[in-house]
């Protein structure tokens, strides 16, 4: 029949895309498509065999476990077979339910019967090895391989510091002992660093990891031990296989949870989170849990497994194939999927630095839609080989910008070109530069590049700049867009007309905010200079400038050599500040604002006002009586002293008011004084 053929053949393109996956992924270390794609090609291909059993073949990837053994690892068979748990696909809650129903139908128990124990556990994303003890001495360290057989990976795995390599006393003559061998995020990311500058020196043969799993794996399966022993490796324990009897001495498991104590009172690592659970009930809230700590934990998951407690009734529920019935794995949504790059377009920041961003098409990667993922820089690009037209795996983990991880180079269409960022800024035409030793492009039209404008009038307007009562990021998207405002000195243009023509504007709030502007326009040098958002200038800087220059024409003429005698100011901050005023239209914007009205007291350089707390270092913590936190750290840093937000040895002076917490008890430990508002202002005064 034409219609079987046709079903044919698509089953065996399914097969063979399975098995070169499945090679790049167990064998070579080197997965082209995350582990979705490659669960959703299974299931295609399980599904199809479901309907049509007679085309199923013995050699179909649905038929086996694991991956083959890679060739110059010694063979290993397992005494018993190292099974795959079920993975409940489905994301929601119900992946419990339907678990906990299948397990009570399965078991005969009717709705009146007490809930069933389980044991809920972290699913890990590492690789799977059996760990062989004979009289409590390691032996042998095994992978999962097909299920049957796997490699001897032994010189590897004793490299792992946190698997013991002699058991205590009371440990039985045979014990095997199940579990993942993961890398911790941290580690992952030292390594790939190590990694970076190994290439970047010239080695050819190095590469850098795509995730944590995959740098674990390529480190268990080195035929090198010596850089296997480079390669930071972390183990937890979650069953066991071959055990001595209990009638020949061995242990008398019961539960799954009594054997985890059990093992972990042996010295394996058993993971904390390792829990009893009650009931589905428990299960759904220990997934739900899991799910909000999954990214703050030190290492990956990809779900939670679940699996009956009593030993007894996971015997009476056995297995089904290769598969028990009295486990499942629940996984969380995916955190990389594939989709295409359309285009690669560049954003301007507010200090002008462009990023290039891949607009991608969407697809639903770690419970949201993306559409979007920053490709951060030009080298990065260049290291990903990023090209528009390309399929990538795209990564988005917890509230982390979503990023591309990688390119599948065999799906690249042909001639898609090398992107290179481009040399003006795509919204001004400005020249963007690379400075020497940085990585970053930036747009050089500062103040009247469109993109920075809203940036900088927002910056401008910030509550320590000129602190400009009701100009939120609604209006200021609102002003730029309708072009009513292009400079700084248009804000204080602006009529009440107008303002009161924008969306969603009355004639009460447009008074409002141009009061707030009236306000704003008495201000010091100080915030009028942090206000102009100068690259490198923070509100520090700004508060020595004003100090030391007290006028702004004479910091505006101030060359290079006189901005650096100012302390605290180095060669970049001089450069960056004597480059802002050297630009023409920088300068008219600062008349203007002038002209509009803004107005500061300027002071004599080089005030000479007395500095009592000159190379002083101290911390606010608590409400104070009378000061607000920022009059405090004015009043201070005026007085010379450096305010900084944490106890240390270095600490000179805390001052507590109420409600002080951590940092007040930390000053105790560090025996550092402790002053209240009255001894902060006596200090002021030099009388303390
Ligand atoms: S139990 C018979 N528990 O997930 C049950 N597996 O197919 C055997 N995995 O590659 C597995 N965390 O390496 C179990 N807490 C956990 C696990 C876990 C991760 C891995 C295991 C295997 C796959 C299950």
């Amino acid at each position: 029949m034409p219609a079987t053929a046709s079903i044919r053949k698509q089953m065996d393109a399914l097969r063979t895309q399975l098995h070169y996956h499945a090679h790049r992924y167990h064998v070579l270390d080197e997965p082209q498509i995350p582990d979705a794609e490659y669960d959703r090609l299974f299931r295609e291909l399980q599904q199809l065999e479901l309907e049509h059993p007679e085309l199923l073949t013995a050699d179909s990837p649905t038929q086996r476990v694991g991956g083959k053994a890679l060739d110059g690892f010694a063979k290993v068979r397992h005494k018993v077979p190292m099974l795959s748990i079920r993975t409940e696909t489905d994301i929601e809650e119900t992946g419990a339910q339907s678990f906990d129903a299948r397990v009570r139908r399965e078991l005969g128990l009717q709705g009146s019967a007490p809930p069933v124990e389980y044991v809920a556990e972290l699913k890990f994303d590492g690789l799977a090895i059996n760990l062989r003890y004979e009289h409590g001495v390691l032996v042998q360290a095994a992978t999962r391989g097909d299920g049957e057989i796997g490699e001897d990976v032994t010189q590897n795995i004793r490299t792992i510091g946190q698997i013991p390599l002699r058991l205590p006393a009371d440990a039985p003559a045979v014990l095997e002992v199940r579990g993942e061998v993961y890398m911790r995020r941290d580690d992952f990311e030292k390594l790939n660093e190590v990694q970076r500058q190994k290439i970047a020196g010239g080695a050819k043969a190095e590469k850098t990891f795509v995730n944590p799993r995959n740098a674990a794996a390529g480190a268990v399966r080195q035929l090198d031990p010596a850089i296997a022993r480079q390669r930071p490796l972390s183990f937890f324990t979650y069953g066991w296989g071959e055990v001595t009897p209990a009638e020949q001495g061995g242990p008398v498991f019961e539960t799954q949870y009594q054997a985890m104590s059990t093992l972990g009172s042996w010295g394996l690592p058993v993971s904390n989170r390792t829990q009893l659970a009650v009931g589905a009930a428990e299960l759904i809230a220990y997934h739900r849990a899991v799910g909000t700590e999954r990214d703050v934990l030190p290492f990956d998951i990809d779900g939670v497994v679940y699996k009956v407690n009593s030993l007894a009734l996971q015997r009476q529920l056995g297995f089904v194939t290769r598969e028990p019935r009295w486990a499942v794995a629940h996984k969380f949504p995916a955190q990389e999927q594939m989709t295409t790059v359309q285009a690669i377009e560049v954003q301007v920041g507010r200090t002008g630095k462009l990023t290039p961003v891949a607009k991608l098409a969407p697809v639903f990667v770690g419970g949201v839609t993306v559409t979007n993922a920053t490709l951060h820089n030009e080298d990065e690009i260049r290291r990903k080989d990023v090209r528009i037209g390309d399929t990538v795996i795209v990564r988005r983990a917890g509230d982390v910008i979503p990023e591309v991880v990688s390119v599948v180079i065999d799906q690249r269409p042909s001639n898609a070109p090398i992107f290179t960022m481009p040399a003006l800024c795509p919204v001004c035409g400005s020249q963007a530069v690379r400075e020497e030793g940085e990585v970053d492009h930036r747009c050089t039209g500062g103040l009247f590049c469109g993109a920075q404008r809203k940036q900088a009038i927002l910056h401008f307007a910030q509550r320590r700049a000129l602190d400009i009562e009701g100009l939120g990021d609604k209006l200021v998207d609102q002003l730029v867009d309708a072009n009513v405002i292009r400079t700084l000195p248009d804000l204080y243009r602006l009529g009440l007309t107008s303002l009161a023509a924008l969306d969603r504007m009355a004639d009460k709030s447009a008074q409002n905010v141009l009061d707030g502007l009236e306000r704003s326009k008495r201000t010091t040098l100080a915030r009028f200079l942090f206000g102009l958002g100068i690259r490198h200038c923070g509100e520090a800087t700004a508060k020595d400038l004003a100090r030391v220059f007290g006028g702004l024409d004479a910091i505006m003429d101030a060359g290079v050599e006189q901005l650096l005698e100012v302390p605290d100011i180095g060669p970049v901050v001089a450069q960056s500040i004597h480059t802002f005023f050297c630009q023409l239209h920088n300068c008219e914007v600062v008349e203007q604002l002038r002209a509009c009205g803004v107005t500061w007291e300027e002071g004599p350089a080089q005030a000479r006002a007395p500095r009592p707390l000159a190379g002083k270092t101290i911390v606010l913590t608590g409400t104070l009586p009378t000061l607000s936190r920022d009059e405090a750290k004015d009043l201070l840093e005026a007085a010379g002293a450096k305010v900084a937000g944490s106890v240390s040895k270095k600490t000179d002076y805390v001052v507590a008011g109420t409600e002080a917490g951590s940092k007040l008890d930390k000053a105790r430990e560090l025996n550092v004084p402790v002053l209240d508002e009255q001894g902060l202002r006596e200090m002021l005064n030099g009388s303390a």
